[in-house]
């Protein structure tokens, strides 16, 4: 075989020689062939249309929320205990038993409604998707920075989205009212928004955010017992977030702080870290709550339910390519090992099916097979064929039994580590409800009066920014919730816009409400 790298065109001109994709040596990178110097061009112009069709493909569907993102890689290393007992006694999970013990990662940080080239200084939620490369498998724990979501039921994604999306027929992303008339009449969402609109609307950096699983999912141990359980990311870095006028100053002059940020702290050697650390709840309905613990717009408060470390996370490599690293990498929430599991959170089920459906659209069926994707254990499947298949994972001694069960040969299936079902037996009608327990103002309110004064000044000046540029029916249900929320909060910023608490009392609880004796009282008396 001759090596093309070997035939240096200029004497002492070590670079390798371009070559097409079929190994072939380019020898005019510059001119395509012609009929003539000035002539047509011709079809038999291999080089150039191979050059030009790949060209024509490099693009795939950007994402269609979190489309703005930056990934870097790491390892996560566990403290092997939780408090003063063994893990064991919580989760089998293998990657968390032993002090010490170091798991590979990937992490891509994003934000949420903007473009793959909008700036990284909106204000926006910003996601905290991690992959860990385990040894049994892939884990993917895909969260946010702020704790909470807009919504609690996935049917309700779509609207959500198209409304955080620019006007489809101006295709204007400034549109306030879009969002504002969605979020007034989803009042599930006022615990969000009260955060989206706070300085942590607008994180300093992404080395100085937290992170969080937001949905609850499950562990499980070696008896079969499971708790409920909450992720968060907690930085060694602090916590920095920055003023709408810190963001617009950055923003006149860069798109991409938080990514330079990022790197250049890998490139420093001043590798950030983030502390994992859990909320754990006995796995049943918990009546005595004041709130569903399946319920994603909701904090598990940390004076019942305390925050036990369990491992860190740190950053220590860059990616080598952008597309393929960042672009290319697929995270989901369906994405677990042995020793973690779902709970019936109605939104994480709707995630589940989500993610690897789009991916399977965005990147392509084989997306697994792709190095930042695949697992690093042997994954061995009878799945086959499809568009741009690499390879054929691990198979059985008798390669043609691509099926199962066989009596000549191929995979087996395995046996279960000690059961095969777990959690409570649950029976119930097939319906469509809202959850008993919706309570959406207390912790909306709650998280308004724990602010300082210059984040509620921050938040106040905000929300009277965007909602001056909304209707004003869609103004006074935003302070009408407010109001419903907290008196102060919906005072101040029903006077940035002229709205009182009699303007907005003759208003009606909406339709997809079910308020408490408690709530209706409130809306009789806002003020
Ligand atoms: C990305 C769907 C709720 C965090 C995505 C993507 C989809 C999606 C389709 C694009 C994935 C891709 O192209 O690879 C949904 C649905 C939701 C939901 C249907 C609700 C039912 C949430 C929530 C969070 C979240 C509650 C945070 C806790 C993320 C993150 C990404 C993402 C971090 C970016 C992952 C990456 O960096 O590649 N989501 N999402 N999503 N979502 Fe969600």
């Amino acid at each position: 075989m001759t090596d093309v790298a070997s035939q240096s065109s200029a004497p002492g001109d070590e670079r390798p020689v371009l070559t097409n994709r079929q190994g072939h040596p380019v020898y005019d990178n510059q001119n395509q062939r012609t009929v003539g110097a000035r002539g047509p061009a011709t079809l038999e112009n291999y080089q150039f249309l191979e050059k030009i069709s790949h060209f024509d493909r490099e693009r795939i569907p950007e994402r269609v929320v979190h489309a703005r993102g930056t990934t870097a890689f790491g390892y996560f290393e566990a403290y092997g205990s939780f408090g003063d007992e063994p893990i064991s006694k919580y989760t089998r999970a293998k990657l968390f038993q032993e002090k010490g013990k170091r798991t590979d990662l990937a992490i891509r940080f994003s934000t949420v409604a903007g473009g793959r080239d909008s700036a990284e200084t909106l204000r926006d939620p910003r996601g905290f998707a991690v992959k860990m490369y385990t040894e049994d498998g892939n884990w993917d724990l895909v969260g946010n920075n702020l704790g909470v979501f807009f919504i609690r039921d996935a049917i309700k994604f779509p609207d959500f989205i198209h409304s955080q999306k620019p006007d489809p027929v101006t295709f204007d992303r400034q549109v306030p009212n879009r969002v504002f008339d969605f979020a007034s009449q989803t009042p599930e969402s006022l615990h969000m928004f009260t955060l989206v609109f706070s300085p942590r609307g607008i994180p300093a950096s992404y080395r100085t955010q937290q992170g969080f699983g937001v949905n609850t999912y499950k562990w499980v141990n070696s008896e079969g017992e499971t708790v409920l359980v909450k992720y968060h990311w907690h930085p060694k870095q602090g916590v920095k977030s920055w003023t709408s006028a810190d963001a617009a100053a950055v923003q006149a002059q860069d798109l991409g702080p938080h990514t330079r940020d990022l790197y250049a702290a890998i490139d420093a050697g001043d590798y950030p870290e983030w502390e994992l650390l859990v909320q754990t709840m006995s796995d049943e309905e918990h009546p005595e709550l004041d709130f569903d613990p399946l319920d994603d717009t909701k904090v598990w408060p940390e004076n019942l339910f305390p925050l036990t470390p369990i491992g860190k996370m740190v950053l220590n490599r860059k990616p080598v390519d952008f597309f393929t690293e960042s672009e290319q990498i697929a995270f989901g929430t369906g994405v677990l090992v042995d020793g973690l599991d779902f709970s019936d959170d109605k939104m994480l089920v709707g995630r589940t099916f989500s993610y690897s459906d789009t991916q399977r659209y965005r990147v392509g069926p084989n997306y697994l097979q792709l190095p930042v994707n695949a697992a690093k254990v042997p994954v061995r499947t009878n799945q086959r064929d499809g568009q741009m298949a690499y390879g054929v994972d691990g198979r059985g001694e008798n390669p043609t039994v691509n099926y199962e069960p066989s009596i000549i040969g191929g995979l087996r299936e395995g046996t279960y580590p000690t059961h095969d079902e777990q959690g409570p037996v649950i029976t119930g009608r097939v319906t469509r409800k809202r959850i008993p327990r919706t309570n959406d103002y207390q912790q909306a309110g709650e998280r308004f009066q724990l602010s300082e004064d210059w984040e509620k000044d921050e938040l106040v000046a905000n929300f009277v920014d965007a909602l001056s540029q909304c209707i004003r029916p869609i103004q006074e249900r935003m302070v009408w919730h407010m109001f419903m929320a907290d008196d102060e909060y919906g005072r101040r910023v029903g006077e940035g816009l002229g709205i009182t608490a009699d303007d907005v009392r003759h208003l009606e609880p909406l339709q997809t409400q079910t308020l408490t004796e408690e709530e209706l009282q409130r809306a009789a008396n806002l003020g």
